[in-house]
């Protein structure tokens, strides 16, 4: 097959706004919404807010558009991308450490997007009313420790998310994340308003706006960069996998930049939603992982029209991740399909079929199976760990190694020469930065995932 032709059984993106839909609703997920806000609480704020922005602008953009690259030049699954790029070479393995992070990715992260559908229901059922911000806590593990009720939620979001992927690319991920996408905005304007209009919203916004760099600690920084890898879905081929989709015409580099920006917008609408409702009530800013799941509910109650504003956010929260956890299916079922040669339809179960049995597993982890750990951490965090902080670094380092060495300038200048005209100057800039700045920082948050520095 020559890279260069689209077969035709393969899946291509009919339009240029289905394109930045499906990127956008890709990158904006549990990370922007769950996981931005509390890291940003954790460590400090602004000051934070800023180092992250550097980060997204310097690395974080370039390695998307390497990506895309990678992906529209190949027209293949994240494995077989490397297999036609770089042929007879060890590339491929990189390829397939993708596929391995995809999966235990959505396996977790299955496993949270079925905590907020719980909390849609628990929003709906006015549980949170009357609460104290102990028995809030107390409600939450419990229901994640439940062996039941977690496990249902868990696999019923995988179950929306294989009915999107099975569809195929264009009638379902496509069509979907031009649905879910402007509902996601609407949502999340709604929930600003209510936020800024709240007595004492102020105190929330010079939290996220006025940096206070004394506060920063390196291992803020270093917490950062990772974050950065994982809100813009970059280190494991998902943009791979999407960029083999993306017709010769669109122009990548703009993409990239859209999406760069709708994933920053959404984190900080994100964080101006959620900090000064915190700031108003008085509570603690940096309560972590469970400022989403205990320290909202806490808010919503004392809220006028909370129980609306509640049910809102936990639908906000499941629309995001469910346009990311098509995005991450899709790895492993065009990974299925393309390398064991099977059709979609058979892809897509065995590949949900796979991720839903390590999910629950997961899920169990957090009570049943909680005495079981591997180096003091049970499953959940386990495959967390090793995902974010080894497996995203690693992939992003081969793939900025992989367009500044191996592929270099002219590669490059062929490649966006399809669909946009970029300066001389500009592809110098993206090529430095490929070639030492990307990898030289990814090394250090390896090194740092593994606690070497
Ligand atoms: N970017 C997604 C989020 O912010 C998560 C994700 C990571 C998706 C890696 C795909 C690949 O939630």
């Amino acid at each position: 097959m020559k890279p260069d032709k689209i077969p035709q059984v393969r899946d291509v993106f009919s339009s240029k706004i289905g394109v930045i839909a499906a990127a956008a609703g890709s990158a904006v997920g549990l990370g922007n919404i769950w996981k931005f806000p509390y890291i940003t609480g954790v460590y400090g704020g602004a000051a934070f807010l800023f180092v992250y922005l550097g980060f997204i602008a310097l690395i974080g953009l370039p390695i998307m558009l390497s990506e895309f690259m990678i992906g529209r030049k190949s027209r293949s699954n994240v494995f077989g991308a490397f297999k036609n790029l770089a042929p007879k070479s060890g590339w491929k393995y990189a390829g397939l450490l993708g596929v391995v992070a995809a999966i235990m990715i959505l396996s977790f992260y299955g496993v949270v997007a079925g905590w907020s559908i719980d909390y849609i229901v628990k929003s709906i059922t006015n549980s949170f009313a009357d609460k104290s911000p102990d028995e809030l806590g107390s409600m939450f593990t419990q229901f994640i420790e439940a062996p039941i009720l977690p496990i249902f939620y868990q696999l019923l979001f995988m179950l929306m998310t294989m009915a999107i992927v099975i569809i195929g690319v264009k009638d379902g991920i496509e069509k979907y994340a031009k649905i879910l996408m402007p509902l996601l905005v609407v949502i999340i304007i709604v929930l600003d308003i209510r936020a800024v209009t709240l007595e004492g919203a102020k105190e929330g916004l010079s939290f996220l706006f006025h940096p206070d760099f004394s506060k920063l600690s390196s291992d803020g920084i270093l917490s950062a960069l990772g974050h950065a890898f994982f809100s813009l879905s970059l280190g494991m081929g998902t943009l791979i996998t999407y960029g083999s989709y993306i017709g010769d015409e669109n122009n990548l580099a703009k993409t990239a930049l859209q999406v760069t920006i709708a994933d920053t917008l959404i984190a900080i609408l994100a964080g101006v939603a959620i900090f000064p409702a915190v700031f108003a009530f008085g509570i603690e800013p940096s309560s972590g992982p469970g400022l989403v799941f205990i320290t909202l509910p806490n808010v919503f109650q004392q809220m006028p029209g909370g129980i609306f504003f509640s049910i809102l956010f936990f639908l906000l929260l499941t629309v995001a991740a469910l346009t990311s956890s098509i995005s991450i299916l899709e790895v492993v079922v065009a990974y299925f399909r393309e390398e064991l040669k099977i059709k979609r339809k058979l892809a897509t179960l065995l590949a949900t079929l796979l991720i839903s049995i390590v999910g629950v597993f997961c899920s169990l982890s957090m009570g049943l199976f909680k005495a079981e750990t591997l180096f003091g951490l049970n499953l959940f965090d386990l495959l967390d760990w090793i995902s974010a902080n080894m497996l995203l670094p690693l992939g992003g380092l081969f793939i900025s190694l992989f367009i500044g060495w191996y592929w270099g300038r002219k590669k490059i200048e062929e490649e966006l020469a399809k669909g946009s005209k970029l300066s001389r100057g500009l592809i110098t800039v993206f090529l430095f930065i490929v070639k030492f700045i990307a990898p030289g920082a990814i090394a250090i948050v390896f090194l740092n995932g593994l606690g070497l520095v």
